[in-house]
């Protein structure tokens, strides 16, 4: 289980930067700390490298999210990597999942015999990425496998093989690391959750 710290009032706020304090109000509770998160990230890193040792790969984010693990995790990585992004919808600003998928946003890049790692920020039903990889096995990659840095196990209502995962957490709304609530919060260094008047606003 993640460690529970809890911010309340101003205890830790005047050692956080300035954008964690403008947030800090909203804040809950931190289920994962930046600093669990980056040695995390480390040992993931670490995986992948020996995983794809003398290999590139072509990283694919998935919008919006992913791009604060899609950033760190390439460079906790030492092998080449190229870069590419969708954007897919499945929540539109609610905070319960709709089953659907849409693809806003396709690849620029050919995936056809690459090895494609999918970069996503939570796994949640699982609706999303296993949608995604259906679309992805169609285009014929040499090898796809899926980086998340959180799941809710508990929720989860398709089964997906994730190669690289950071943390299962409780069947919790959370924010922070890419994740966002009406698309704030996802400049905060660690994940969690919000206090209940920001969902009464
Ligand atoms: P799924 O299709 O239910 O697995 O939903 C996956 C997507 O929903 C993620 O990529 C997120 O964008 C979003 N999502 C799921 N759970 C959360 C959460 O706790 N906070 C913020 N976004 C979430
Ligand atoms: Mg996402």
């Amino acid at each position: 289980m993640p460690t529970e710290v809890r911010t309340g009032g101003h205890g830790a706020v005047g050692t956080l930067p300035a954008y964690v304090q403008a947030y800090e109000p909203d804040i809950e509770k931190i289920l994962i700390s930046e600093q669990e998160i980056q040695s995390k990230l480390v040992e993931m890193g670490e995986q992948i490298t020996r995983d794809y040792d003398g290999q590139s790969l072509l990283l694919i984010g998935v919008l919006k999210g992913a791009f604060v693990l899609m950033a760190d995790i390439a460079r906790a990585m030492s092998i080449p990597a190229e870069f590419d992004f969708m954007a897919v919808s499945s929540y539109g600003s609610s905070t319960k999942t709709s089953g659907i998928v849409r693809i806003l946003k396709d690849l620029d890049l050919d995936i056809r015999g690459r090895d494609i790692l999918i970069i996503e920020d939570i796994v949640d039903s699982g609706l999303t990425l296993s949608y995604l990889l259906r679309n992805l096995r169609g285009r014929e990659p040499k090898s796809l496998e899926i980086c998340a840095l959180l799941t809710k196990p508990e929720v989860q209502e398709v089964e997906l093989d994730i190669a690289y995962h950071g943390f299962a957490i409780p069947p919790t709304f959370v924010v922070g690391y890419g994740l966002d609530y009406r698309q704030r919060y996802r400049n905060l260094s660690y994940v969690g959750t919000l206090k209940p008047h920001v969902y009464q606003e």
